[in-house]
């Protein structure tokens, strides 16, 4: 690995879990902070601290499984392969597993502070948020078996897997917005 950081993965010092350590301090920091600054307001300061995580978990969640895609078509032990190992691990643990946490933590506030837990739209939401945590646990332990050589899969079925939480996004996103039913 000589003059070649990336391959190390701990090029600045810290690896990809202790930055998103560190960001998860910052957030619950950030949240007791405002909690004791604007309590009559906390909600909405939670809802937006939601809606930025989703967009990290989604960004993550998007552009995963677009890696892969070439990844696939990388030879194994090959300089590139080694490259998007790293970048996969970093995506996963610095930004992908934080943000789906702190999705979930202030989803899980939102929905009972806010609505009781009530409502269809929101058991539906809920329901899609599990499936969307389901290709979340696939693409993660698909970044483990990359990382060892052993993916079997052409770059097509990472084509159409980069899909489907394009698809959960647009209807949770219409779930909680419109609330239908
Ligand atoms: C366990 C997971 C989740 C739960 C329990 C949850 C629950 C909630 C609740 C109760 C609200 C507040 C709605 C309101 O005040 O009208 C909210 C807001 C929102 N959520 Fe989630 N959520 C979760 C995950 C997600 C995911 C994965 C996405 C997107 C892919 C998402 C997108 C949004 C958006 C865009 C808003 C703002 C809606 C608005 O202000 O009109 N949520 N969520």
């Amino acid at each position: 690995m000589t003059g070649n950081a990336p391959q190390t993965g701990r090029r600045n010092g810290s690896s990809p879990a202790v930055r998103a350590l560190v960001g998860l301090a910052i957030v619950a920091a950030l949240t007791a902070a405002l909690f004791l600054a604007v309590p009559g307001d906390f909600y909405m300061w939670a809802k937006a601290i939601h809606v930025i995580a989703v967009i990290a978990w989604m960004a993550g969640m998007l552009y995963l499984p677009r890696l892969f895609v070439y990844h696939a078509d990388a030879p194994a032990g090959s300089q590139q392969s080694e490259t998007f190992k790293v970048m996969e691990r970093r995506l996963l643990r610095a930004i992908i597993n934080p943000a789906m946490t702190v999705t979930w933590v202030f989803g899980l506030w939102l929905a009972w502070q806010g609505f009781g837990f009530q409502g269809g739209w929101l058991h539906a939401k809920i329901a899609l948020v599990l499936a969307m945590s389901g290709v979340h646990g696939y693409l993660s332990a698909s970044v483990r078996r990359f990382a060892e050589d052993r993916n079997e899969k052409p770059a097509r079925h990472w084509r159409i897997v980069n899909e489907v939480p394009t698809v959960l996004m647009i209807a949770i996103v219409i779930l909680v917005v419109v609330k239908p039913f």
